[in-house]
């Protein structure tokens, strides 16, 4: 493990986790996803710094409700939520974004007097640094709280847990995964990851939980109005995948004015599937493999599955975890669930 670029001197550390640090992995996801018969390309090319930042500016966008309730639940519920962490914890914040809502749970631990080392994880290097560096001017002198940064992805962290030693002297680890980010993963994919997690902190002999939030919207209307792709702000996040992709394949495969965004909602498993979709058929070639999409069909970018309370229980019971609380936005539709 290397440390790498304190954002000041006096700045948060980042320990960076990645285990594979070149995109040819990446590569490999790409070409097997335009091979396959549904093509998909992996939905980790859409965070890359660039992507974050425009992900950001959607996210603030008035009809992603997603946000502002996220920020409702968090103002209602964050001494509880906070009640729930014990003193001498690891918080480590999966996937964190800008960091722009952290903020308000940390306070409630510092009002709370809790010594809690935390960790940002994200893939985006100077995203991340920027958004621990703003964390840092608040929290940077705090008696409680130790503000540090992850760079590597899920896989990485539950590695990093497994092997590592300084966060052994953590009483527990906590989890925090926001943003309904769980269910950009299908539920087999997100309680298979969940349980990979409690076994590495088992494997370190640290209890763990976990306090995720979930959107659990139950009109259509709305999802669909919240990922309408005639917003730019969408469309240019999504689209900035295919820039992402171009760089990891080191050629311009994808023009990326050729190619626009197209949303769906799949009813069966009430998820919303976003796709890159060409505006006219596309057959070309990547290394001499040929690959062909047709303009109805398209490459799915990422989904965001809407999970009701049902689904939730019976995810979090095949990775053998159990709901024990769920705080809730005034129309029941998002919820924060500790498990
Ligand atoms: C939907 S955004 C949510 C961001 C933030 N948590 C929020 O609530 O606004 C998903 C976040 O997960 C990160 N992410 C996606 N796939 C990841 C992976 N495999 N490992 C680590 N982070 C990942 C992205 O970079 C992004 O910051």
């Amino acid at each position: 493990m290397t440390v790498i670029d304190s954002v000041r001197s006096y700045g948060p550390v980042v320990y960076d986790i990645r285990r594979n640090k070149e995109p040819l992995d990446l590569k490999k996801q790409i070409l097997g996803g335009l091979s396959s018969s549904d093509p998909e390309l992996p939905s980790l090319l859409l965070w890359d710094d660039e992507g974050l930042r425009l992900f950001d500016a959607f996210s603030k966008t008035p009809d992603y409700y997603l946000r502002s309730k996220e920020m409702e639940i968090l103002e209602h519920h964050v001494e509880d939520m906070a009640e729930r962490i014990p003193p001498g914890s690891a918080l480590i914040e999966l996937g964190c974004g800008t960091l722009q809502k952290t903020g308000a749970l940390l306070s409630a631990l510092e009002r709370q007097g809790k010594n809690v080392s935390y960790y940002a994880l994200d893939v985006s290097p100077e995203e991340l640094a920027a958004g621990l560096s703003i964390l840092f001017e608040t929290f940077g002198s705090s008696k409680h709280l130790d503000i540090r940064g992850l760079l590597g992805t899920y896989e990485d962290c539950v590695a990093w847990l497994a092997s590592q030693s300084g966060i052994k002297r953590a009483t527990a680890v906590n989890f925090l995964w926001m943003g309904n980010s769980i269910a950009n993963f299908d539920f087999f994919g997100a309680s298979s990851l969940l349980s990979r997690f409690v076994d590495s902190c088992f494997a370190s002999k640290m209890p763990c939980q976990f306090l995720v939030s979930i959107d659990a919207c139950p009109r259509e209307d709305k999802i669909l109005q919240a990922y309408n792709p005639d917003n730019r702000s969408l469309s240019e996040f999504i689209l900035n995948g295919l820039r992402h992709a171009n760089s990891v394949l080191g050629q311009e495969i994808f023009q990326v004015d050729e190619w626009k965004c197209v949303t769906k909602f799949d009813h069966r498993d009430r998820t919303l599937k976003v796709y890159y979709s060409p505006r006219r058929d596309i057959d070309s070639d990547i290394d001499g493999k040929r690959f062909a999409v047709n303009a109805e069909q398209g490459i799915l970018a990422i989904t965001s599955g809407k999970w009701v309370e049902t689904d939730v229980h019976a995810m979090s019971a095949k990775a053998g975890l159990r709901v024990v609380d769920v705080w809730r936005d005034t129309d029941q539709a998002y919820s924060f669930n500790p498990w």
